[in-house]
C-alpha cells in the first residue's frame, strides 16, 4: 500500500466484511456514533445515513423494496417516506430531503465507507424570471417550495398564507403538542426560519381572497394583488364548526391550526372536564392528549365505536377500548343538543337530556375543504377542485392536498392526509416546471393515541368485510378491508412496520 493510498485510507471506515451482506437486504453499521445503513445488491454496496431525515427514524428497520419499475426503494418505517436505493434521492415525503449516501469502497472483502457524504449535484438553474405563488403554507405549500428549488427553480416563490407560526407540522398538533403541559408549546417546524431566506421563499403573511384564473390575479386580504406565472393552490382543510345553541361560548374550540391548540391547553389543567364532540381521528388523538395531561374527558359520538366505518368493528372496539381504560368516559350513539354558559362553556345538553360538565368543548367533527377564496367556481361532489393526473386545474394553476380532488380508477378521491399532499404537491410543482411527473400512489396516514399506533393504506372505499391476520387487541396485526369479489381494498396495521414499507410501494401493483 502506498503513502497516497494509506492516507486516503484514513478517511474511511472498514464496517464489516461484505459476506456478511445479505444481497437486497438492508445492514445497519456505525461509524463513531453515527448510524449508517448499508444496502447490497449484487457485487455493489451503498451506504446510507442511518436516519431518516423526516424524524429520525432507523432506517435499518424500513424495507428495500422492488417497484413494478424494476428499481429499488428504501422505505422508512415510520412514516413511509421512500428514496432511491442508488442515490438516496427522495422519491416519496413525507421526508423533504434526500436519504445522505457515502462513499464506500470494498477491499480484500472489507467494506470500508468514506467519512464524508457524498456531494449532490445542484440542479442546473431554470426559470429565474418567473413567479410561483403558493397559496397555503402548509404540508403541500412546503414540500412544492422544496421541489421548486431541488428541481433548480431560480425564479420568485411567494408562500401565502395567513398563519404567522413558520410552517408546520400539522399532525403533531393532536398527538403531541396538545400534550404539552407548556401552554406556549409549538409544533415541530417543518424548515428553519434561515431556510426561506437561504432558499429565497417569500413568506406572505396574508389570507388569499379571491383567484381569478382567467388572468391568474391571486387577491390578497391585505396586500397588493399579484399575478404570478404559476399557482399552487393548497389552501388545506378548514374544522367544520359545530350548528349547536351554545357553540359560539367562550371555551368551544375546533383543533386545526396551533392557534387552536394554544387556545386550548390555555385553559386545561388536571381539574379540567372536556367534552369532546365526535369520534374521528382528530377527536381522539385529542381525548387521548387530554388524558395524558389530567384533564376528565368525555367523548360523545354518534357512533357505537370509534373509527368502526374505516377500520371496521373489532379495531373500532380495541380503540374504544384503549380509550376507556385510559379513563375516557365514551358516550356512543349519542349526540349533542346544546353546549349551555353564560359567557363561558359550563355543560353540554346531550339528546336525551342528561347534561354534563364541561369547561371545555372540542368539536371533532370533520373539515371541509378551504376553498372561500374560489366560491365562484364550480366544485366536484366531494367538495374539492377536480384536477388532472398532474394536479393541473386551469392554465397553469395547479391544486395539492386536501383541496385536490383526483381521479383514481375512474372515481374521484380528495385526500385528507398529511403524505399525500406532499406527494401531490410535488407532482404538481414537477409539472409546472415541465419535468417527467410520476403517478400518485396509494394513500397512506397513520394515527397515534396514546402509545398505540396504527397506519392505513388504501382509496377509501366500503368494504364487504375484514379480515385480520393477528390480534387486534393486542396491537399486532394486519387487517385487509375486503370487497364482495374477494378483492382487498385498503390495509390496516399495528406493529407490522416492514409489512406496510412493502405496500405502501406494492400496494397498486397487486
Ligand atoms: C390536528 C390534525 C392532525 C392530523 N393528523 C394527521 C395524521 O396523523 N396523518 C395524516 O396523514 N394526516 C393528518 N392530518 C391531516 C393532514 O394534516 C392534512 O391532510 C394535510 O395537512 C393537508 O395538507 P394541505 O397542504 O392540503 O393543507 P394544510 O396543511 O392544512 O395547509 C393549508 C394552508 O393553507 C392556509 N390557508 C387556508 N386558507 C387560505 C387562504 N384563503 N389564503 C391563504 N392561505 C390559506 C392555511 O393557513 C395553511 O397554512 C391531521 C390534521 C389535523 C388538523
Ligand atoms: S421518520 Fe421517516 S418518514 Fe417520518
Amino acid at each position: 500500500m502506498d503513502g497516497h493510498m494509506c492516507a486516503e485510507l484514513m478517511d474511511w471506515t472498514d464496517v464489516l466484511a461484505f459476506g456478511e451482506l445479505q444481497d437486497g437486504a438492508i445492514t445497519p453499521v456505525s461509524i463513531g456514533d453515527k448510524a449508517l445503513v448499508l444496502y447490497r445488491e449484487g457485487d455493489e454496496v451503498r451506504a446510507f445515513d442511518g436516519k431518516c431525515p423526516h424524524k429520525g427514524a432507523p432506517m435499518e428497520q424500513g424495507v428495500a423494496c422492488k417497484t413494478r419499475h424494476g428499481d429499488v426503494q428504501l422505505v422508512c418505517p415510520w412514516h413511509k417516506a421512500s428514496f432511491s436505493a442508488e442515490t438516496g434521492r427522495l422519491i416519496e415525503p413525507p421526508a423533504l430531503d434526500p436519504l445522505a449516501r457515502y462513499p464506500v469502497e470494498l477491499h480484500d472483502g472489507r467494506v470500508l465507507v468514506g467519512k464524508v457524504a457524498i456531494k449532490r449535484e445542484a440542479p442546473a438553474p431554470m426559470r429565474q424570471h418567473e413567479v410561483i405563488a403558493i397559496v397555503g403554507a402548509g404540508a403541500a405549500a412546503i414540500a412544492a417550495s422544496v421541489t421548486l428549488r431541488e428541481e433548480g427553480f431560480a425564479g420568485r416563490i411567494l408562500l401565502i398564507g395567513p398563519e404567522s407560526d413558520l410552517p408546520y407540522d400539522r399532525t403533531a398538533l393532536s398527538k403531541m403538542t396538545l400534550a404539552n403541559a407548556d401552554p406556549e408549546a409549538t409544533p415541530p417546524a417543518l424548515r428553519p426560519e434561515s431556510w426561506y431566506q437561504d432558499h429565497r421563499i417569500e413568506r406572505v403573511i396574508d389570507r388569499v381572497v379571491s383567484l381569478d384564473t382567467e388572468t391568474r390575479t391571486v387577491t390578497l386580504e391585505q396586500g397588493e394583488p399579484v399575478t404570478p406565472d404559476h399557482i399552487l393552490l393548497a389552501s388545506g382543510s378548514r374544522a367544520r364548526g359545530l350548528d349547536l345553541p351554545g357553540s359560539t361560548l367562550e371555551g368551544v374550540h375546533t383543533l386545526r391550526s396551533a392557534g387552536d391548540v394554544r387556545a386550548i391547553a390555555a385553559s386545561v389543567s388536571e381539574t379540567t372536564s372536556v367534552v369532546v364532540i365526535g369520534s374521528g381521528f382528530i377527536g381522539m388523538e385529542a381525548a387521548a392528549c387530554l388524558r395524558k395531561r389530567g384533564a376528565g374527558v368525555t367523548v360523545v359520538s354518534k357512533t357505537e365505536l370509534p373509527f368502526e366505518k374505516q377500520l371496521g368493528r373489532e379495531i373500532g372496539t380495541e380503540m374504544r377500548s384503549l380509550h376507556e381504560g385510559k379513563g375516557v368516559a365514551f358516550i356512543p350513539s349519542c349526540s349533542v343538543k346544546t353546549i349551555n354558559g353564560a359567557d363561558r362553556v359550563q355543560s353540554v345538553t346531550l339528546e336525551d337530556g342528561s347534561e354534563i360538565t364541561a369547561d371545555l368543548v372540542i368539536a371533532g367533527i370533520g373539515a371541509e375543504p378551504a376553498l372561500d377564496y374560489l366560491s365562484a367556481y364550480a366544485r366536484a361532489d366531494d367538495g374539492g377542485i377536480e384536477v388532472d393526473e398532474t394536479m393541473c386545474f386551469a392554465p397553469h394553476i395547479y391544486a395539492a392536498g386536501d383541496i385536490a380532488s383526483v381521479d383514481h380508477e375512474g372515481k374521484r378521491y380528495r385526500i385528507e392526509h398529511w403524505r399525500t399532499a406532499q406527494i401531490q404537491a410535488r407532482i404538481a410543482t414537477r409539472a409546472m416546471l415541465g419535468l417527467p411527473a410520476s403517478t400518485l400512489s396509494t394513500p397512506w396516514f397513520w394515527t397515534q393515541q396514546y402509545d398505540r399506533k396504527i397506519e392505513y393504506l388504501g382509496w377509501p372505499a366500503p368494504f364487504d368485510h375484514v379480515e385480520i391476520d393477528g390480534d387486534a387487541r393486542s396491537f399486532d396485526f394486519t387487517a385487509h378491508y375486503v370487497d364482495e369479489s374477494g378483492k382487498t381494498l385498503a390495509l390496516a396495521a399495528a406493529g407490522r412496520p416492514k409489512e406496510m414499507c412493502k405496500a405502501a410501494v406494492t400496494f397498486d401493483d397487486a
